[in-house]
């Protein structure tokens, strides 16, 4: 397992591996604080490719105003130690001056209309953060495949639609989202909650569970589907950022649930804010 720094060790490195012995180079993008969620993403990309190339990057323009940059955990030997056991090959661990060496950078990815939806609605200027820091590492690792969790749905979907529409050479693969066995989707953030703040983020998932065994039973209006799920975030003491039944491709509204449909949520248990989603049927 190697860990490298710069851009340049990176791209030489890959480049290296495709003259010999070649094969297929995945990516899988990550902040750290690597959990069994990341592990799935590596198996992902282990079973896919040649090279798996694991990214750890918290990176600051994707983080708003009073957001938890600082905070986020950074656990790195512990994380080279588990991602290298899960079977990556190379770990990318750049420091912000080596990603953007000015500071800020200046011109960014427009993540456009999809971009202002549910968590962009509350987070302005997160997607693009996102989709600059993607674009930049697809541009250095050159991976043939990259692997997103679906527990981050709207930042998958835009990550698919920035390398379709601006044709960048990379598929792009989601991984199941994974959960405890009680339900609550693994996060890093998860690290932020209390034990009685982890009782009261289950009800993100209990409230999705409980809106597809409804729609299961016929429910298709999507106030009623979200309003399962609001019912449970109040009675946890949960407040709500959004609850939002969408279209999977698009991110809009729709008139009714259908298979496919995604149901989505975001909330706040104290400061810490928790998303959670499921796709209908
Ligand atoms: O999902 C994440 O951890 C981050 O948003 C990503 C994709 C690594 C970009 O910084």
């Amino acid at each position: 397992v190697k860990v490298l720094a710069t851009i340049a060790e990176l791209r030489a490195h890959v480049a290296r591996f495709r003259d010999e012995p070649g094969g297929l180079v995945a990516l899988v993008p990550t902040m750290g604080a690597l959990h069994e969620g990341h592990l799935r993403l590596i198996d992902h990309a282990r079973a896919a490719a040649e090279l798996v190339v694991l990214s750890i990057f918290v990176n600051p323009l994707q983080f708003g105003p009073g957001e938890d940059l600082q905070r986020y955990p950074r656990p790195l030997d512990e994380d080279t130690r588990r991602g290298g056991a899960g079977g990556v090959d190379l770990f990318f661990l750049s420091a912000a001056p080596e990603l953007y060496p000015q500071g800020q950078p200046r011109v960014r990815i427009d993540a456009g209309p999809m971009a202002t939806v549910l968590c962009g609605a509350t987070r302005p200027g997160h997607f693009a953060g996102v989709l600059t820091v993607v674009a930049k590492l697809c541009h250095i690792a050159q991976p043939d495949l990259a692997v997103f969790g679906r527990k981050d749905y709207q930042q998958a979907i835009l990550v698919r639609r920035m390398v379709d529409d601006l044709d960048f050479p990379v598929r792009i693969d989601l991984a199941p989202t994974v959960r405890d066995p009680d339900g609550l989707a693994l996060s890093s953030r998860n690290a932020y909650l209390s034990v009685s703040e982890r009782e009261r983020a289950l009800s993100l998932s209990r409230g999705l569970t409980a809106a597809a065994g409804a729609f299961r039973s016929g429910v298709t209006d999507p106030s009623a589907l979200c309003a399962i799920v609001l019912r449970e975030l109040l009675a946890a003491r949960v407040e709500p950022d959004y609850v939002e039944l969408v279209d999977p491709d698009e991110l809009g509204p729709v008139d009714a649930a259908r298979g496919g449909t995604v149901l989505a949520v975001a909330g706040y248990v104290r400061s810490t804010r928790l998303i959670d989603n499921i796709i209908l049927g």
